[in-house]
């Protein structure tokens, strides 16, 4: 049987062994994947034994940079991004690292929720490798302005310079902003924290702003809260891009692309009973 698995630290709690064999069963794949728990110290030996018989791997927190380091070629994509969350045994047994954060994220907004990119004022939040990871297919999309804003306002500078050939990408500090955006994506981990980044409710056009929180949880983030109560047009958060970047992580292995809808409908009543 075709091996695949997720490594990561913690992994209990992934939901990408569940998404898998969804996509499997929908598309009659025959493959089997699992839940790797590597010691955070053995990454790179653990995904190498993995390898011997293994044809595929998701790699979630903490060991995305590892994973750069360890796949000896790299798509674009993943160059760009600095992190592998998606590595494949080619047919020379070597490894190649890809990132599908990004499509994920871009598909979430573009195809499902039917908000185009392109022109648009965007207003990324948080600097970390979240956003990293999903600069480069953003800036594909065209959009007229992409703002990266960060409490730490150095480390959103050395993202826009990094990025800034293939867009209109500027820095900001949080209180910096007033004007109002068509789409705000956290990307901070402040939601964790139960915290908001502090922007201003200005930054929202009541009934035109659209926001995107790339966490989730059975209960509304703080985020998302605060977005509601302002009156932003759509309210979304990160579950479509699991899916999605599952879905593209599958489409890279199998070069079958599944219909994530009912999977996503699995997740969301998941996390509701949960
Ligand atoms: P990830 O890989 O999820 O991006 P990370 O690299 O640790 O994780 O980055 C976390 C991001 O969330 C950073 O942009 C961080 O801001 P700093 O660079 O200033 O540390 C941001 N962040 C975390 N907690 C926050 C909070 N309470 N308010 C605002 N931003 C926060």
């Amino acid at each position: 049987m075709d091996r695949y698995v997720v490594f990561g630290n913690p992994i209990g709690h992934s939901k990408s062994p569940l998404i898998h064999r969804l996509f499997a069963e929908q598309t009659g794949q025959q493959l089997e994947y699992s839940a790797l728990l590597a010691p955070l110290d053995d990454f790179t030996a653990c995904a190498r034994t993995f390898f011997q018989e293994g044809l595929g791997a998701n790699v979630t927190v903490p060991f995305k940079e590892e994973a750069y380091r360890l796949a000896s070629s790299l798509t674009a994509r993943a160059q760009r991004a600095g992190a592998v969350n998606t590595l494949s045994k080619l047919v020379d047994g070597s490894l190649q690292g890809d990132n599908t954060d990004g499509a994920g994220l871009v598909r979430d907004l573009v195809v499902n929720a039917g908000v185009s990119l392109a022109g648009k004022r965007i207003l990324l939040l948080g600097a970390g490798g979240a956003v990293r990871g999903v600069l480069e297919p953003m800036l594909a999309e065209k959009p007229a302005s992409l703002v990266i804003a960060n409490r730490t306002v150095e480390k959103a500078e050395l993202l826009a310079e990094l990025f800034d050939d293939l867009g209109p990408v500027s820095a900001s500090g949080f209180s910096w902003l007033a004007e109002p955006v068509d789409l705000i994506i956290n990307a901070t981990s402040a939601s964790l924290a139960g915290d908001l980044p502090p922007i201003a409710a200005s930054l929202i056009e009541p009934g035109h702003t659209v926001c995107y929180d790339m966490m989730y949880g059975k209960e509304p983030t703080p985020f998302c809260k605060w977005a509601t109560e302002h009156g932003a047009k759509l309210v979304l958060d990160g579950l479509g891009m699991l899916a999605e970047q599952a879905a593209e992580a599958f489409f890279v292995w199998r070069g079958v692309r599944p219909d994530t809808a009912p999977v996503l409908a699995e997740l969301r009543r998941q996390l509701a009973a949960g």
